[in-house]
């Protein structure tokens, strides 16, 4: 049973009881309504308790039940808070750990709710895209007033029960640590014969001249919510509190939020929600496989990457020994990481305690005998594969056994790496974005004999740095980089059939992305691709590139480093100023290669760029080196600025119809630089059949 029911002495207990955090799912909710009938009939029973078992009251909507017909199938929410609502006996809300969503909508259709100290309370619907749609926006309002409710439902963000202890939310709020069944019993007891009995429904929302505050409020959040519609959707149903009759606004949040459930934005945020859950499941590494402890970390050079990834362990309590060549390297990468929690003191997010403790976990050393003992130890010196055999076969010598030795490589082979050792089964790929303290994903490389105790700790201690952990095989950049160099070399052919920076720019940034391709090169350094780029030159001669990057970086402009790049920047402003030299070598290249230069339309802009890469990721799903369609969308979402409105790249082309996005391809494959565009062969196949990349 997902709801168990039991009477004591004259008070029946419901308690919701499917783990891990009741979610109010079909099962579930029919036994509850089972209970409140059980109750009725039973003349014994004066008052009824609705309680959950576990880590929480409620967690509201069952997660596995998303976009499942039983999600609305009867009894649905409503009749479940209509029915404890409708109930002649008093219901009472018994709360610990976790109201949310659901969860806090059924309690509010209780006549009386009892918490304890420490429960989240919460209305999240807006963070996927929607609102509370079982009476959440009619009846939270009419306990909390008018501005602490639309704060609440327009923010999703979670509220500690004491905080709301002096409002009518909670008719009784217990001491810490008494046991909130006999509160919540001597409670009903004491309501037992109390009529009439108490409704939420009841209640009238005041408050003085609230068209003024409501239209402030809709000026705010309109400017907050870019593209996202929910959250002036919430403004508008709790204005209906004070507008409309309940039954009329209750009515009208229905209306709203079945609008809602079929927003493209919408779907995406739910999109987004459940493959973050499904990306840590790997299906031949069961969810039991033990892990490796890690109580301790090493981190080989205090560079770009490597200070930003020994924060992630420090950030954690994880001990890190940072180890560098020489002490002048050593000293710069540890004032770094010194200096970026002192910026972060001084913005008030970090207190001086927390500040001293992670300072004091963090040890340098030019030495390898100081690290044999870390538990686990990323590598992050140059991109170049003699350093890494240099240090991997040194780390094969000096680490214990069980320990694991990861590559922080963007894009070297791991297997090579792993071979430089006599313990491949203990070696994995960790690649970490650029600011690695601050940005989300990690793309945790699989390589052919990493052992499934190695993966599944890599993904465990992803959750424990707060990371996105991502699986993917081995490739030439793995699952991110190998499709944004085909967004690259799109953005550069667009250069060279008439396209400036500026354009390109600007239409894939009104997509949503966050930086347009020239801006970011500009930022992370034009020198990178380059380098890059020469390497492929001699290995993969048949890649075609335009030249237009390479000889922007032979006129010495690196980017904002070199304070010229595409565009020209000013001292000390990070502002793109469109650059007359960079645009007219552009278009003397278009002449020097023949190529007439035409108006080329941001439609076209988004479908190549876009389109480019999801054409490679159908071939990263092809050769397995991605497990899941989702699982690339997380990488996008999380580790590049796709927009998140949108989904990522494959659900994005889901939406759009992999037909036209193969029509588009076969397009522009009788363009400029067609041989880029080979339909990918499961493109092809699920575009015949009439299926989607997220299936
Ligand atoms: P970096 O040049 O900033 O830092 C490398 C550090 O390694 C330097 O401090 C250097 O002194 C040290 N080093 C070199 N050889 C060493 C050795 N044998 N033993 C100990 N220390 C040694 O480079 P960055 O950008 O931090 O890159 C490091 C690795 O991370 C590379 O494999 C790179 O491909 C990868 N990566 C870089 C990203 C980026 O955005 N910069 C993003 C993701 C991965």
């Amino acid at each position: 049973m997902t709801a168990e029911y039991q009477v004591n002495g004259s008070v029946a207990v419901i308690t919701l009881n499917n783990p891990p955090v009741n979610g109010l799912g079909l099962s579930t909710r029919t036994a509850a309504v089972a209970g409140i009938k059980q109750a009725l009939a039973d003349d014994a029973v004066k008052a009824i308790i609705i309680t959950g078992a576990g880590k929480a009251f409620s967690g509201g909507a069952d997660i596995k039940e998303f976009n499942s017909p039983k999600a609305l199938a009867e009894p649905s929410l409503h009749t479940l808070i209509a029915t404890v609502e409708n109930s002649t006996k008093p219901v009472i809300a018994a709360i610990h750990s976790v109201a949310m969503g659901g969860g806090l909508e059924l309690a509010l259709g209780c006549h009386y709710r009892v918490a304890l100290p420490g429960a989240q309370i919460a209305l999240p619907e807006v963070k996927l895209g929607l609102l509370p749609g079982a009476g959440g926006t009619q009846r939270l309002p009419r306990v909390l007033g008018l501005e602490m409710a639309l704060n609440m439902i327009v923010s999703g963000t979670p509220v500690l029960s004491e905080k709301l202890a002096k409002t009518a939310l909670f008719d009784e709020l217990l001491p810490a640590d008494s046991d909130l069944l006999a509160g919540a019993t001597a409670f009903a007891n004491k309501v037992a014969d109390v009529r009439p009995l108490p409704k939420v429904r009841d209640r009238k929302v005041d408050y003085p001249n609230h068209e003024a505050f409501l239209q402030f409020s809709r000026n705010t959040v309109k400017a907050m919510s870019g593209p996202f519609p929910a959250p002036l959707e919430c403004v508008e149903t709790v204005a209906a509190t004070v507008t409309k009759k309940f039954e009329d606004g209750l009515k009208f949040e229905r209306d709203r939020f079945l609008h809602l459930i079929q927003t493209t934005e919408s779907k995406s945020l739910r999109h987004a929600f459940i493959s973050e859950r499904q990306c840590s499941k790997v299906p031949d590494v069961p969810a039991d496989t033990p892990v490796r402890a890690i109580k301790s970390a090493a981190v080989i050079g205090a560079g770009t990457m490597g200070g930003g990834i020994a924060m992630n362990f420090l950030n954690a309590g994880i001990p890190v020994k940072l180890l560098e060549t020489k002490q002048e390297a050593l000293d710069k990468g540890m004032a770094t990481i010194r200096k970026n929690y002192e910026n972060t003191m001084k913005k008030g997010k970090l207190t001086q305690e927390k500040f001293d403790q992670r300072m004091a976990l963090l040890s340098g050393t030019l030495s390898y005998d100081d690290i044999g003992q870390a538990d686990i130890v990323v590598e992050a010196v140059f991109e170049d594969m003699g350093v890494k055999e240099t240090v991997f076969r040194k780390l094969d010598e000096v680490m214990k056994q069980g320990a694991i030795l990861a590559s922080n490589t963007s894009t070297l082979d791991v297997n090579k790496i792993a071979a430089f050792t006599q313990r491949p089964q203990d070696v994995i790929g960790l690649h970490f974005f650029s600011p690695a303290n601050v940005m989300k994903l990690l793309e945790i490389v699989r390589g052919a004999k990493t052992g499934k105790d190695v993966l599944a700790t890599a993904l465990a201690l992803s959750k424990k740095l707060k990371k996105t952990g991502v699986v993917s095989g081995v490739c030439d950049g793995f699952i991110g980089n190998r499709m944004i160099e085909q967004y690259s070399r799109q953005a550069g052919f667009l250069l060279e059939e008439g396209c400036l920076p500026e354009q390109v720019d600007k239409a894939i940034e009104k997509f949503g992305f966050a930086m347009g391709p020239f801006r970011m090169g500009d930022l992370a350094g034009n020198d990178i691709g380059w380098y890059i780029r020469k390497r492929r030159y001699v290995e993969s001669p048949e890649i075609s590139y335009s030249k237009t990057a390479d000889l922007l970086c032979e006129m010495g402009r690196f980017g904002q480093k070199t304070g010229a790049g595409w565009y020209d920047y000013k001292a000390g402003d990070r502002k793109a100023y469109p650059s007359e030299v960079v645009n007219a070598m552009i278009v003397k290249h278009s002449a020097d290669i023949g190529v007439e230069r035409r108006k080329i339309s941001d439609q076209e802009i988004v479908e190549r760029l876009v389109f480019a890469m999801v054409n490679e990721a159908a071939l990263i799903l092809e050769e397995g080196i991605a497990m899941r369609a989702s699982d690339i969308d997380m990488v996008y979402l999380t580790g590049y600025g796709f927009p998140l409105f949108r989904g990522g790249p494959m659900f994005y082309a889901d939406t759009v119809g992999l037909p036209n996005v193969l029509a588009a391809i076969e397009k522009y494959g009788r363009g400029h630089h067609g041989e880029a565009w080979k339909p990918a062969p499961l493109l092809l196949r699920l575009a015949a059949e009439g299926k989607t990349f997220n299936g």
